[in-house]
């Protein structure tokens, strides 16, 4: 497990991204090319800016990227706005005044873990809800939202809300998510 790590963490480095979580993101976009140069991208606990950095190289000049967190985001690109925010107190209608609609929400929060499974599986839950929320807002018809969660017992639940607002939802464990992990990701397409 270790070995992987390390491989993950060193390659981040110098390829220039500060955080090795940014090959989940990658091999799912690698597989199903849901980013596209020029898209509006909303990333939701952005900190320490890996999805972000990421996301602005794919979606290029022409395109925007507004990273949310609680924590202080220092990235710096020209196509990267960023909102020192928590999720629960983000305001759609400053979010619409930055951009009208948004072509994908990404969505990688997690919530501080306890240790305690049930916990942290509802927490993440709650925050994957949120995201969902802000998607279905703000995400034109045909959208994407690609959305971690912890599994546990409203796993299923939650996957059924994402298919009342999407045609496609797609369960997806990338290589670079620990196998001991609980997180899985959620890709959600074809907003309705
Ligand atoms: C796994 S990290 C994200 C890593 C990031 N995708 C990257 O590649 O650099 C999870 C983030 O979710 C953020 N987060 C958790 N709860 C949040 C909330 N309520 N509002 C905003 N951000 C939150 C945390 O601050 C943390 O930075």
């Amino acid at each position: 497990m270790k070995k992987v790590r390390d491989h993950y963490f060193k390659k981040a480095k110098k390829q220039g991204f500060p955080a090795r979580s940014v090959y989940k993101l990658k091999e799912a976009q690698e597989k199903y090319g849901f980013l596209k140069p020029g898209q509006r991208v909303m990333d939701l606990g952005a900190f320490p800016g890996s999805w972000s950095k990421y996301t602005s190289r794919v979606t290029g000049s022409k395109g925007l990227v507004v990273a949310v967190d609680i924590q202080q985001l220092d990235i710096i690109a020209d196509n990267i706005c960023i909102l020192q925010k928590n999720v629960y107190d983000l305001n759609f209608s400053s979010l619409k005044e930055i951009s009208p609609y948004f072509d994908v929400v990404l969505s990688d929060m997690a919530p501080k873990t306890t240790g305690r499974k049930d916990v942290d599986h509802f927490r993440s839950i709650a925050l994957a809800e949120r995201a969902l929320v802000l998607a279905e807002d703000l995400l034109k018809p045909g959208g994407t939202l690609f959305c971690k969660v912890f599994q546990g017992e409203d796993f299923p639940l939650f996957r059924g809300k994402c298919g009342k607002s999407f045609k496609s939802v797609r369960m997806i464990k990338p290589k670079s998510s620990r196998s001991e992990s609980v997180e899985t990701f959620l890709l959600c397409t074809l907003k309705k």
